[in-house]
């Protein structure tokens, strides 16, 4: 029996959407709990209208790798964490107004990588497999001049800036990583994020990503550059298994002297408490690891250490609501699918808990008035939730007990390294028992447990079905629908009033409203309440 009920907090949101969260109050799930859920969420869905507000500033999520069985396990983790039964529970982005699904192939793979995908979220064009800010009509792996040239697409932070807006991106990844790269760089393998990857016939012709992020447009004219990579951009160098600068090349210091030529005020910071130091500088860049930042449940929390996405997020939006042309900020949740590679399943549940943390945090600051907020995911990944564990059972935990039957995880990987931790060892050639049971196995409860997995790959694979995307603010009725991921990027620069199509969508004065600060104020206090 269930003890809780629903009448609770529900809090209407300027689109008349109601995010709710159920108080603690002794009561049955018996038919008078859903017919109360049902009608109070009724009576909020007929309150919704559109929004036809143009946007003034934008904010783009991306989890990386966080399909739908990313968000539905996490959002039970999220609630058991909270002591509840956890089904119930729902994330911030879950009530937004508009969802819609999103075909995520690249032009040459039905499963895709964060490369093709990232590009065609973020400038519009889908393009091939491990290839980033070009189209599909550049060789991967190669490069010739001309054709380089002819196969370079632009990103959203480009078509804002080139409409005067301030321009932000920040992720957990290295900097240089896939899905960050493709929003300044154009690059024909990923891979090529150190100058030493570069093969030595194509040096002349394509400069490393990092490279691309410095000195060329719009890397070098983002305002809040926020991510790892200390070791991509020759700042530090260290026994991480990331690339590593050949040129000697420092590019922190690089991009420090071209802002002090440039004359705008900027700093470069390394840690949690530089960051929260910035204030009014006008651009900044924080490298906060090696490589990749740290998995959140295992940063140094201290003001050394590096922040978290939801510290990087609010510093990057307080930094950008600075001028009067608004701004478009991209967020990625990156080690999510780090995280799945690993087969880490609680690993992988944190940091989504903790970029739609991230995503509370952004609600709470801006207005649904002239703030469009777009949550997505840029692929899948092959993780399953299996049946049947009894409701409110741990969502880290086991599908059953029953004694006759072989005892499996709730949360199993089609694939991955997981293989090797879960093969009996020596079974190979027996007729015996082939598993481990899984009940003895000590590390469970560890960070870095490996969930199940019953085909060996040294990194587990991305999944192919459709993600989500969610939307709120300005014009979220736009994210309706079934579409292209490439759709993404023009829907968005429309609904701003910047990019191919500038005109298209509605240009409804922003009005402000103060109302909506509040209510998103009370939303982001209940959220960190209940
Ligand atoms: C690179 O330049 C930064 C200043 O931007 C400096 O603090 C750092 O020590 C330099 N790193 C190396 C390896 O020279
Ligand atoms: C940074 O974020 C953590 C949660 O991830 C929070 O506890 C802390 O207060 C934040 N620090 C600042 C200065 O915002
Ligand atoms: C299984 O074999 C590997 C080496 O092949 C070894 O490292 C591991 O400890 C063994 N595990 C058990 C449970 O015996
Ligand atoms: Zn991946």
């Amino acid at each position: 029996m269930r003890a809780l009920e629903t009448v609770a907090a529900c809090v209407l949101l300027l689109q008349a959407t109601a995010v709710c969260k159920y108080l603690e109050v002794v009561q049955i799930e018996d038919k008078n709990y859903w017919y109360e859920l049902g009608k109070s969420r009724l009576q909020n869905q007929l309150k919704k209208t559109m929004n036809f507000n143009r946007a003034k500033n934008a904010i783009f999520f991306v989890g990386d790798g966080m399909g739908l069985t990313t968000v539905t396990a996490s959002r039970i983790y999220k609630g058991q964490l909270n002591g509840e039964t956890g089904e119930e529970n729902y994330h911030a982005f879950d009530l937004f107004p508009d969802i819609g699904l999103v075909k995520t192939y690249n032009t040459d793979k039905q499963v895709p990588d964060s490369a093709g995908t990232a590009t065609a979220m973020f400038c519009g064009v889908k393009t091939k497999y491990y290839t980033a800010g070009i189209d599909s009509t550049l060789p991967t792996g190669e490069c010739d001049p001309e054709l380089y040239e002819a196969a370079k697409v632009d990103s959203l932070l480009k078509w804002a800036q080139d409409a005067g807006k301030r321009t932000g991106l920040v992720t957990t990844t290295r900097i240089t990583h896939a899905t960050p790269s493709a929003a300044y760089a154009h690059i024909a393998e990923r891979n090529w994020e150190c100058d030493g990857k570069i093969p030595s016939e194509y040096q002349g012709c394509m400069k490393d990503i990092a490279r691309q992020l410095v000195e060329e447009s719009p890397g070098k004219d983002i305002n809040v550059v926020f991510g790892g990579g200390q070791k991509q951009l020759g700042f530090a160098t260290g026994d991480d298994d990331s690339c590593e600068r050949t040129d000697g090349l420092n590019l922190t210091e690089i991009w420090e002297n071209d802002r002090k030529a440039e004359g705008v005020s900027h700093r470069f910071v390394i840690n949690r408490g530089q960051m929260e130091e910035l204030s009014t500088e006008d651009k900044v860049l924080g490298l906060f690891g090696l490589g990749h930042m740290a998995y959140d449940l295992e940063r140094d929390t201290g003001a050394d250490g590096p922040p978290s996405i939801v510290n990087m997020t609010v510093k990057a939006i307080q930094m950008l609501q600075r001028g009067e042309n608004g701004f478009m900020l991209i967020v990625e949740g990156g080690r999510i699918d780090h995280a799945h590679h690993d087969n880490f399943a609680k690993l992988a549940l944190s940091e989504a808990i903790r970029f739609e943390e991230a995503i509370s945090a952004a609600l709470a600051m801006t207005s649904r008035d002239d703030t469009l907020i777009v949550v997505t995911a840029d692929h899948s990944h092959s993780l399953t939730m299996n049946g049947y564990p009894n409701r409110g059972n741990d969502i880290l935990g086991f599908a059953h007990d029953e004694p006759d039957k072989p005892i499996y995880e709730t949360l199993t990987y089609a694939n991955g390294p997981g293989y090797n931790v879960h093969r009996k060892n020596g079974s190979i050639d027996s007729d015996e028992y082939l598993w481990n049971d899984p009940t003895l196995m000590e590390d469970r409860d560890e960070t870095r447990y490996m969930h199940f997995a019953p085909i060996y790959e040294e990194t587990e694979t991305h999944g192919g079905e459709d993600v989500a995307v969610y939307a709120i603010g300005p014009q979220s009725h736009l994210f309706n629908g079934v579409f292209e991921q490439s759709y993404l990027a023009h829907a968005i620069s429309c609904i701003g009033k910047f990019g191919p199509n500038p005109t298209l969508c509605s240009n409804a004065p922003v009005s402000a409203k103060s109302t909506s600060i509040l209510i998103m104020a009370f939303l982001y206090i209940l959220n960190r309440l209940i």
